[in-house]
């Protein structure tokens, strides 16, 4: 008879996920064992245009319906945000039937009741399209790489700003013309906080987190720094020192804890994530024995998206008709979130300073104080536009930012223009 799902969402995601289970019915069926049909959609407005081929009576405004109908087995969760999405899953799961979802909001700050409530009931809670849309990134991490000891992630999981940094850096187009043209396209939020101040990067990193480290990472623990400070000056002399800015989310583990960071950060241009542009997004893993692998494509959209929903769809479907759920969701192991100041990192500095004799070594001495030392440093310009392009060392960040405070009160240091993290190995 098959397998009958309860769409909660028929939006970018929703639609695209209907249209691929109608395209693609063969495949679908021929993976999943058994037929699979969209046979209930739950959205907020019916009188809206949808592109779907679905009866128009299959459509409520009713979610909890959905979940209710005893003759729905599966449910796909893509409305987004934290309420109804969690109560909405929760029910789905307390009634035993498998959830698909891709919303990363709720995963990244309640996912642990969640995965609790769907470990007890013995039944799956799959969300490859949280994070990265169509790159599969949850299950070569939790599947593929299961034997390995992930150290470290790093990648860019945001293509909005990793589209605007692109502009910025290839076209030199201003941070603001940047943001206006990724919202032109679609590619950002009328109102772009979340992406441009990495909140969304921040609930995707919280996520790989807590799958490579095995842990409870929530976006709250998440280290967050958005790009709203990056001027084409940073951009310019990135590239006459080698390197891209890109918006990095990084999580490692270090002793048995963890730290997990979201900022800008100067990478090489020899770099993979460096060459990494416009709205795609791509991680690096790095496990003790495999060493570095990439996964890279469409990080965003409806359809790149509705093929990771569709892919856990089909395991869920799979694993419903055999009685059993995936894997254990998550496995919680203690471990302490590192403050930032912990990290470690090199550095790019630009400070405008007076243009006399003395002023670099008064600001050599501030370095050498804070135990942070200078790899690199030339001056731009004259007089009121002098200006010190600086790269560290590696140092810790609790001491570069001791230092960076005793620049700020030197006399000869007019401002601390930027700071950035470089990502590199020490060359
Ligand atoms: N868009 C992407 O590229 C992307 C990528 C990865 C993950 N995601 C995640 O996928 C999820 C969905 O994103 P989206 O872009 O598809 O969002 P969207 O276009 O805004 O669609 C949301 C859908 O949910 C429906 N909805 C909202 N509140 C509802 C309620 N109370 N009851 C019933 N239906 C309700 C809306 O109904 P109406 O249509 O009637 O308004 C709409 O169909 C989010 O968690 C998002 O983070 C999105």
């Amino acid at each position: 008879m098959g397998i009958r799902v309860g769409l909660l969402g028929c939006g970018h995601v929703g639609s695209a996920v209907a249209r691929m289970v109608r395209d693609h019915a063969e495949e679908v069926s021929i993976r999943a064992g058994t037929k699979v049909e969209i046979a209930r959609v739950a959205v907020r407005n019916l009188s809206k245009e949808r592109d779907v081929d679905l009866p128009p009576d299959v459509f409520t405004h009713e979610p909890h319906e959905v979940v209710r109908d005893p003759d729905i087995d599966v449910v796909v969760e893509v409305i987004g945000g934290i309420e109804p999405a969690r109560s909405l899953i929760l029910e789905a799961l307390g009634q035993r039937k498998p959830v698909v979802t891709a919303n990363k909001e709720l995963l990244s700050t309640l996912g642990r009741e969640l995965f609790e409530a769907a470990e007890k009931e013995g039944v799956d809670l799959l969300y490859e399209a949280s994070v990265g849309g169509g790159i599969p990134l949850v299950r070569p991490l939790k599947q593929g790489l299961a034997g390995e000891r992930i150290v470290k992630l790093m990648g860019i999981v945001n293509g909005t700003t990793n589209y605007v940094l692109t502009r910025m850096a290839e076209d030199a187009l201003s941070l603001q013309d940047a943001v206006a043209e990724a919202q032109a396209l679609g590619y950002a939020e009328r109102d772009p906080t979340a992406d441009i101040e990495g909140f969304d990067a921040a609930a995707k990193a919280a996520i790989l987190a807590m799958i490579a480290f095995d842990t409870q990472v929530v976006a709250g623990d998440v280290y967050r720094e958005g790009i709203a400070g990056i001027s084409a000056q940073d951009i310019q002399y990135a590239k006459q020192l080698g390197y891209v800015v890109k918006l990095l989310a990084i999580a490692e583990t270090q002793d048995g804890d963890v730290s997990v960071r979201v900022h800008p950060a100067m990478v090489p241009a020899d770099h993979p994530l460096a060459t990494v542009r416009h709205s795609f997004n791509a991680v690096v893993v790095e496990g003790q024995r495999v060493g570095s692998v990439m996964l890279y494509g469409r990080g965003a959209g409806g359809d790149p998206t509705a093929t990771s929903v569709v892919g856990d769809l089909v395991e869920a479907v799979h694993n419903l008709r055999e009685g059993t759920a995936s894997h254990a969701p998550v496995t919680y192991q203690p471990r302490r979130i590192k403050p930032i100041d912990e990290i470690f990192s090199q550095y790019y500095i630009l400070l405008s300073v007076d243009d006399r004799p003395g002023v670099l070594a008064a600001i050599a001495a501030a370095f050498a104080d804070h135990q942070v030392s200078i790899k690199s440093v030339w001056q731009e310009g004259h007089g009121e536009e002098a200006q010190l392009v600086m790269i560290t060392h590696r140092a810790g960040e609790r001491e570069l930012q001791a230092c960076v405070h005793a620049l700020r009160s030197l006399d000869p240091v007019r401002s601390v223009a930027s700071v950035l993290r470089v990502e590199a190995e020490e060359r």
